[in-house]
């Protein structure tokens, strides 16, 4: 067999998964034809009583179908074969004469949990590796080998239905309450005990069934009957409408195929689940979906500079300028990953304000019992503050987080760089300057980069470093090491005012403001582009931002794009006005004390241009000029250099500045309407508002000569395939 080890111990067959030249286990057709030689060898052999399955690698056991696999298929009826092939081996799986246990160590994920789903009996390490899911979800699919039927049966239906719909990864000990896995053990016993649990499965002696624990009795009370059930799924559905506005298929689709087993029977439930999963895994939502999982593995393998790339510094010693919101949250993220930090503001009393928000973050974790008490104190531990620059000595990274001042950012630079190591990398967080500006106070402007990280720090999964033609390229392949160990996905821009998100975010909020302008009502902007998939519209998010700050950045961009940029008037306005957002409690909407977000204020009508009489404005206008004004700013950093690649633009738009992942992201988008009618578009909102819309030179490249940013099959990235 290719990918299967074969021992046997008294009796019980200890089959170790290990697919050759591969990182994980993943289901290729290589382990369903061994699957099915296992099965026959083992319904042929009476003198095996049980079979134990085992990881040979070292953090995966499953991690799922094979995702390269699903680019091969050419229609829905190719995917629902594949659902069907599945079903099929793991029906056989779970209908052998003999037991079989399976023994879990690392990440036990999609195929690979319906695949435990399928034995008679689940031992999962207690360790952090050791994770369950069924993630379809987020590749746009459901379990497609019998997840949606196996699963609501072991752990009830309202549990089953969280871990399907978000896709979480749930870990051990959590697993075993929830009944998912029947033992908890130590990785170092984990084999001996599964084969002596195989035994015991065999010869009768094994204690009972798993009583499934914690189960509220409200929560079995609706799921025993139809009218109960009726209602858990009526409320899932909301759930999941309230929560992707219809833009998500699979979460539906799973709900109905758990849905059909309950009221048809298994079989249905089974055939509804491989139907659905051919549709789904057919749809452009799925493919899109499925592209950002390449394009996000892809970066993680992505140093930052060309090949051959220099080695990273190790970063054991963080500095950080300014414990404001940033810097704390920064060095929250720094801290939980082992990295002692300094953290420096100008008096003790902001110092301490930011350490209390950097235990705010951590204690977070505490309260959602992911660490220990002991963990916290440890984590607190490596966070000193100081109003001078004590410690800065040691440190092999700095990371700026003062005000949004030119100035100011070189004073600071001016002053801490005497006192660092000649090799440490200096890194400022502005969110718009550019970093050769900042640079210019250097006297090493080679170990000066920009490491742009979005709010709120812990939460967002994006970096972008930004680099300058003097930045040293060991300096960039620390930053970009660095920002993956902070769990990042790190995108590499080239300098420019606003780099790359803080420009095309820009570029779309302020088309957002000259809308306002001409009288369009702040419910219906915010209302049309969540429609077309972005968390929140573009004038909460300037609330939530800040208008202050996006005033700012108005300023800096206008100054360096001329009229396409200029700040709206409304915006100016509104700046002037003092009016900040939600931090101010005063924007375009009205706040509670608490902050949370009610009406729109009457008050701030009166300062826009156009005044309280609004007009109703076609959404299709409205998503028209703001996601134009994004997708052609993306294109002009492209063609700029400012971006790398397509790739960049799209993780770094999804990822930073919340372009629906369904749509891929800008470019992605281009492909999908077609460039040559986006140029069309643009060109014709260019003859109404001259100057603002004319489309970037790589735009039009693409529609004259019908080409597209990826390829329209295969692989989304060639040359990055996996399947070695
Ligand atoms: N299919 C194809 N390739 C996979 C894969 C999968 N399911 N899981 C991981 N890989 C590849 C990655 O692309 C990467 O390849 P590369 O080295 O060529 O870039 C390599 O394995 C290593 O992966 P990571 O760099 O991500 O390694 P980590 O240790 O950081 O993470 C992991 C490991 C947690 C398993 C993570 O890779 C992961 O989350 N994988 C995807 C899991 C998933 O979505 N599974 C569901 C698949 S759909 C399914 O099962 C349908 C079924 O219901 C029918
Ligand atoms: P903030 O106002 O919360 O914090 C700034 C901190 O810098 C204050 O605590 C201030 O006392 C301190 N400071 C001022 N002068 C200093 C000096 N000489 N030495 C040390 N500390 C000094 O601001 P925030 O929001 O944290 O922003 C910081 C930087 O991060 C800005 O450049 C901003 O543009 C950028 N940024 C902000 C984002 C956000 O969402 N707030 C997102 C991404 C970047």
């Amino acid at each position: 067999m290719y990918a299967i080890r074969l021992e046997y111990a008294n009796g019980i067959a200890v089959v170790t998964l290990d697919l050759p030249n591969e990182p994980v286990n993943k289901v290729t057709a290589a382990l369903r034809d061994d699957f099915a030689l296992l099965f026959n060898h083992i319904e042929a052999d009476p003198s095996v009583r049980g079979v134990v399955l085992m990881s040979g690698k070292a953090d995966t056991w499953i991690a799922g179908a094979d995702i390269d696999e699903f680019l091969t298929l050419r229609n829905a009826s190719d995917a629902e074969a594949l659902s069907r092939t599945g079903q099929a081996l793991l029906a056989r799986l779970e209908g052998l004469a003999i037991p079989v246990v399976a023994a879990i160590h690392g990440a036990c994920l999609g195929g690979g949990l319906e695949t435990a789903l399928a034995c008679r009996w689940r031992i999962a390490t207690d360790h952090p590796k050791t994770v369950l899911a069924l993630p379809e979800v987020q590749l746009g699919l459901l379990p497609g080998a019998g997840g949606t039927q196996r699963l609501p049966r072991l752990i009830g239906l309202q549990r089953a239905l969280d871990v399907m719909l978000t896709g979480r990864n749930v870990r051990a000990k959590k697993a075993y309450q929830m009944g998912l896995v029947d033992e908890l053990v130590h990785p170092s016993i984990l084999r001996e005990v599964a084969v002596t649990r195989a035994r015991e499965l065999a010869d009768g002696t094994a204690k009972g069934e798993h009583e499934m624990k914690g189960r509220g009795a409200t929560g079995a009370l609706l799921e025993e009957n139809p009218i109960g059930r009726a209602i858990v799924f009526r409320k899932a559905r909301e759930g999941v409408m309230d929560k992707t506005h219809g833009h998500y298929p699979a979460p539906l689709a799973a709900i109905a195929a758990v849905q059909a087993g309950y009221q048809h029977g298994a079989e249905a439930g089974y055939r509804e689940e491989s139907r659905a999963f051919g549709e789904l895994a057919a749809s452009e939502v799925s493919r899109q979906l499925i592209f950002l999982f390449f394009a996000t593995n892809a970066l993680k393998k992505d140093p930052g500079v060309s090949f051959p790339a220099p080695q990273p510094a190790d970063v054991r010693t963080l500095g950080v300028l300014g414990a404001g919101f940033m810097g704390a949250g920064i060095a929250a993220v720094a801290a939980q990953q082992d990295t002692s930090v300094r953290l420096k503001d100008t008096d003790v009393g902001r110092v301490g304000k930011g350490i209390a928000a950097v235990s705010e973050v951590v204690r977070e974790r505490l309260k959602k019992k992911q660490i220990t008490r002991l963990q916290y104190e440890d984590t607190m531990a490596l966070v000193g503050g100081t109003s001078e620059y004590t410690g800065f000595g040691r440190a092999d990274l700095v990371i700026e987080a003062v005000f949004e001042d030119l100035g100011l950012k070189q004073r600071v630079l001016q002053d801490v760089e005497p006192l660092l190591d000649p090799f440490a990398v200096y890194a400022s967080n502005t969110s718009t300057i550019p970093i050769s500006r900042i640079a210019e106070a250097a006297a090493r402007p080679g170990r000066v980069l920009g490491m742009h990280f979005f709010s709120p720090v812990h939460k967002m999964p994006l970096l972008e470093v930004i680099v300058t033609p003097h930045t040293d390229r060991d300096a960039t392949v620390t930053a970009v090491a660095y920002g993956k160990t902070l769990g990042k996905t790190v995108i590499v821009v080239n300098d420019s005012p606003g780099f790359y998100t803080t420009r095309a975010l820009s570029a779309y909020m302020n088309e957002a403001g000259h809308l306002l302008d001409e009288g369009a009502e702040i419910l219906e902007i915010d209302r049309a582009l969540t429609a077309f998939g972005f968390p929140v519209g573009p004038v909460t998010l300037l609330d939530e931002v800040g208008i202050d700050v996006g005033g700012k950045v108005g300023l800096v961009l206008g100054e360096a794009f001329g009229h396409r940029m200029a700040p709206s008037a409304s915006l100016r306005q509104v700046v002037e006005s003092g009016r900040t957002g939600r931090k101010g409690r005063k924007g375009f909407y009205l706040y509670d004390e608490a902050g949370k977000r009610g009406a729109v204020d009457p008050g701030v009508l009166a300062l826009l241009p156009s005044g309280a009489q609004r007009q109703s404005m076609a959404a299709e206008e409205i998503v028209e000029r703001c996601v134009l004004s994004m997708v052609n700013e993306a294109a002009l950093c492209l063609e700029e250099g400012v971006l790398r690649s397509a790739r960049d633009g799209d993780v770094g738009a999804v990822f930073g500045i919340g372009f629906p992942p369904f749509r891929g992201g800008p470019f992605r988008y281009v492909d999908t309407v077609g460039a040559r009618r986006i140029v069309e578009q643009l060109e014709s909102l260019n003859g109404r508002f001259p100057g603002r819309f004319a489309p970037a030179a790589v735009l039009l490249d693409h529609a004259r000569a019908q080409r597209r940013f990826y390829p329209a099959h295969g692989h989304p990235l060639p040359g990055q395939e996996g399947g070695r």
